[in-house]
Order: structure tokens, then C-alpha cells, then sequence
């Protein structure tokens, strides 16, 4: 596929997974608005359209919990009950919680990495490059600024009582890296209660289970479903009795990167001086608990089980969290520059493509074909293509990147990819992968513009 025609068939699968107001993470598999999927479309959409890049972030803001949670899921209410599970009715008792939006059940009770702030700069940048729709940008800066701010004081406080810099998770979904080894030892020591019945829909529409979690992660994962709607979704309850209880690395990287655009939009908006000074603790905060995380044998960043008091250890792309967090010493970046292109990572000669697996081939917990386990993301592609560039490793970051777009000339947009055959997995045309495919390409449009 030429790059125009990726262009066109990105923004055919954007339109095509269009709700209105919102998109949904893929056709069939997923029929809702996912958070951090949203803020990812958002990076893409705004190519196409300002307004509804503002709109896609809008939406899901206006479900933000009083606490400042943005939920991991907001449901669609015309979704057929048997198109997800856990959906709404799932949920349903989370709704009685004082800080969930008032009315019916429309989402989880749980949150995602926090991509937003970075998303919503995007849009201000976006359009000051394309010179349209700047005024536009900014007014929709100052309306989600206080939320924006909410939902890092949240993290900040709520999911970090320790004042560690690090995001506290209750559950693998909220790292969005679900079945990952990351979480393989902290998942085993989960001892599952009483279960309801219930019947896996994810598996009607991807038919090769291999693909997805199996069902003893699932039995895990319903089971901490159900403590964390018995704790009412209440941060202090769950920190005292989830039995998983555990520091994301990833998502405190990207809450670092998250908190610095969130002090460039402070800036346009006119933030006053103590919510810079608040943002900048937070930054401070966050580089220094993901360097109390590293483990300088393996050369990355793991993420620790606060139930068992250890770290966890797995070679997995979440160790690249400094990378993603930026500003480390140089000594630092040369170590995780080498272990991503050393045989863990993206110099495995047996790789169809010198792209990044979720999980490394060398690491006993990697499955090629397995959701988190192994496959490639282009939107981790993405993140460390992003990453890469804002470190200074252009080069590096450019070859990722053509790699990459190589990859989604298949024009099957899919969730994931095998990383040996290049076989595209999970859900085609997923949304957040069209919208990294349209914010490459684009971005290479804008610099062309004389
Ligand atoms: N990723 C999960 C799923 O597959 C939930 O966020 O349903």
C-alpha cells in the first residue's frame, strides 16, 4: 500500500468505528469507548478533523468520577448485552458509588494509563502546524484543564498514598497490558473466591483463544472485578484488602510525559503559579520512583508487587518506562537503547520486522500469538517512536517508524501482530492502531508543507 492509501484506509476504519461523538475501540471486540484507546484516536483524528479530535476526548471526560477517575471504560448504552462482557449490567453496583457519575451504569469502575493530557496538547499542537482551528484548540484546552488536573491529583494522591511517584493498580486492565507477564507471579498469588457464572464473549469474536487471555487469567481477572465492586470502588478499602495491589511502571511513565503537557497546557490556559509548582512536584515525583524501580541486570524498569513486597520481575516493554518518562542521565538511555535493540528486544534476528514484542522472545513467560505476551502494538510502536524522538535518537526513532507504517501496509489495521510471520491478530480494523498509522503519515504531510 502506497502511504496515501494507508491514509485513506486509516481514515475509512476511523469513520467506520465512528459513533457520533465518540469512537469505538473496534468493530465487534470491543463496542465501547475504551479510555486510553480514546486519547490514542484522538492523536489521529485531529488530522482529520479538530473538532471531533476535542469531541472524542470531550466525551469521555464528561463521565470523569467526582474523585477525578476517568473510567477504563465509558459503555454504549445501544451495545446488544451480548457483544462484551463484563458491560454495563456487570458493572451496575459500582454505579451506587458516591463518586461515580450520577444515573445508570454507563462505566467500569476501573481506570487506564493516563495518555489524555498528552492527547490534548496534541490537538493544540496539531492544529497551530496545520494553522486552522488554533482558536478552537485553546478554548477546548481551558474546558478540560480542570479535569485534566483532577485526574492527575487523583493518581497523584488517591492511587499513590505513598507519595512513590508511582500509579497503584487494583487490577491487570488497568495497566491496559491485561494478560502481560508483568503480572503473571502477582496474578498466581490471587486466590479466587466465589465466582458467578460466566461465559468469555471475547472469544466469539476472536476464535482462536490463543490469542486472547486464557481462562485461568480470566477467573482471576472477574474475581478482582468483584472485590473491587464489593470495596465500592473505594481507593482506601483497596488499598487495605485487594489481594492485587501493584505499582505500574508504564503508567507512571506515562503520567510523567502526561504531567509535562499537562504544564505546557497550564501555560496556554493561564494556569496560576502553585498548579505549575503542584505539576512540577509530580513530575520530580514520578522520575524519581521509576529510578527506586530499576533493575540494572536485566537493564529495565519493572513494576512491584506491593501485596508480596517484591519487584516484578518480567522482560517486557513496560521496562522501557524511563524511556517513555524521558530526562534520565545518559548512562541510562545508552543501557535501554542497547537492550531494545540487543536479541530481547528488537535485534531477534528470527523477528519479521526489528519491531519492539510486547514481551521478550527470551522471556519464559512469552507467547508470540498471546494478546500481551508477546505480539507486536503499533501504538507501543508508536509510544516509543514518540519516546524515542523526544530523546534526541531521530534516527533511531525514523527507522522504528518505517518499520512500523511497513507493517500496516497489510491494510488490516489489526490489534496486534505476531512478531515472527508479521501476521496481523486480535481485531482488525482497531481504531487506535488507524489513528497512529494517520498521525505518522500526516505529521510527514505537515513537515513537507513549504
Ligand atoms: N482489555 C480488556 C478486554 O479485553 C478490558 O479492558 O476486555
Amino acid at each position: 500500500m502506497r502511504p496515501e492509501d494507508i491514509i485513506a484506509r486509516a481514515a475509512g476504519v476511523l469513520r467506520e468505528n465512528d459513533m457520533g461523538e465518540w469512537t469505538r475501540a473496534s468493530p465487534t471486540l470491543y463496542p465501547h469507548q475504551w479510555s486510553w484507546d480514546s486519547a490514542f484516536i484522538a492523536i489521529g483524528l485531529v488530522h482529520l478533523d479538530t473538532g471531533r479530535a476535542a469531541g472524542e476526548l470531550r466525551t469521555l471526560l464528561e463521565y470523569q468520577w467526582k474523585n477525578g477517575k476517568i473510567p477504563h471504560i465509558v459503555f454504549n448504552p445501544e451495545a446488544p448485552p451480548e457483544s462484551y462482557f463484563p458491560g454495563p449490567e456487570h458493572w451496575a453496583s459500582a454505579a451506587d458509588t458516591p463518586d461515580a457519575p450520577p444515573g445508570p451504569a454507563l462505566t467500569s469502575g476501573l481506570c487506564q494509563p493516563p495518555v489524555h493530557a498528552i492527547a490534548a496538547r496534541h490537538i493544540l499542537r496539531v492544529a497551530e502546524a496545520r494553522d486552522r482551528d488554533s482558536a478552537e484548540a485553546r478554548e477546548f484546552l481551558e474546558e478540560v484543564y480542570p479535569k485534566l488536573l483532577a485526574w492527575h491529583r487523583y493518581l497523584a494522591t488517591a492511587r499513590d498514598p505513598e507519595g512513590s511517584g508511582l500509579v497503584t493498580i487494583y487490577h491487570p486492565w488497568e495497566s491496559g497490558t491485561d494478560n502481560s507477564p508483568r503480572w503473571t507471579s502477582a496474578l498466581e498469588r490471587v486466590e479466587v473466591g466465589e465466582v458467578p457464572d460466566y461465559e468469555r464473549l471475547d472469544l466469539d469474536h476472536i476464535p482462536d483463544p490463543a490469542e486472547r487471555p486464557t481462562g485461568y487469567e480470566y477467573d482471576r481477572f472477574i474475581w478482582l472485578v468483584e472485590v473491587i465492586k464489593h470495596a465500592g470502588c473505594d481507593d482506601a478499602v483497596l488499598h487495605r484488602t485487594s489481594p492485587f495491589l501493584a505499582k505500574d511502571v508504564l503508567a507512571s511513565a506515562i503520567l510523567v510525559r502526561a504531567n509535562e503537557a499537562l504544564l505546557d497546557v497550564a501555560e496556554v490556559v493561564g494556569a496560576p503559579g502553585k498548579d505549575r509548582a503542584l505539576i512540577w512536584a509530580w513530575i520530580e515525583r514520578g522520575r524519581g520512583g521509576l529510578d527506586e524501580r530499576w533493575d540494572s541486570e536485566l537493564g529495565l524498569c519493572l513494576d512491584y508487587d506491593l501485596r508480596a513486597g517484591e519487584p516484578l520481575a518480567a522482560r517486557t516493554i513496560a521496562g522501557f518506562a524511563p524511556l517513555i518518562a524521558g530526562a534520565g542521565s545518559n548512562d541510562r538511555l545508552e543501557t535501554l537503547l542497547r537492550v531494545l535493540d540487543s536479541h530481547d528486544f528488537t535485534g531477534n534476528p528470527d523477528l519479521c520486522r526489528p519491531l519492539p514484542p510486547s514481551t521478550s522472545p527470551d522471556d519464559p513467560g512469552f507467547l508470540p500469538r498471546s494478546y500481551w505476551r508477546g505480539p507486536v502494538w503499533p501504538v507501543m510502536n508508536w509510544l516509543l517512536w514518540w519516546s524515542l524522538e523526544s530523546s534526541g535518537q531521530r534516527k533511531r526513532a525514523a527507522r522504528l517508524k518505517g518499520n512500523a507504517l511497513a507493517q500496516l501496509s497489510d491494510g488490516r489495521f489489526g490489534e496486534y501482530y505476531e512478531p515472527f510471520t508479521g501476521e496481523a491478530l486480535g481485531s482488525d480494523d482497531q481504531s487506535w492502531t488507524a489513528a497512529v498509522a494517520l498521525d505518522w503519515l500526516a505529521a510527514e504531510e505537515m513537515s513537507e508543507k513549504p
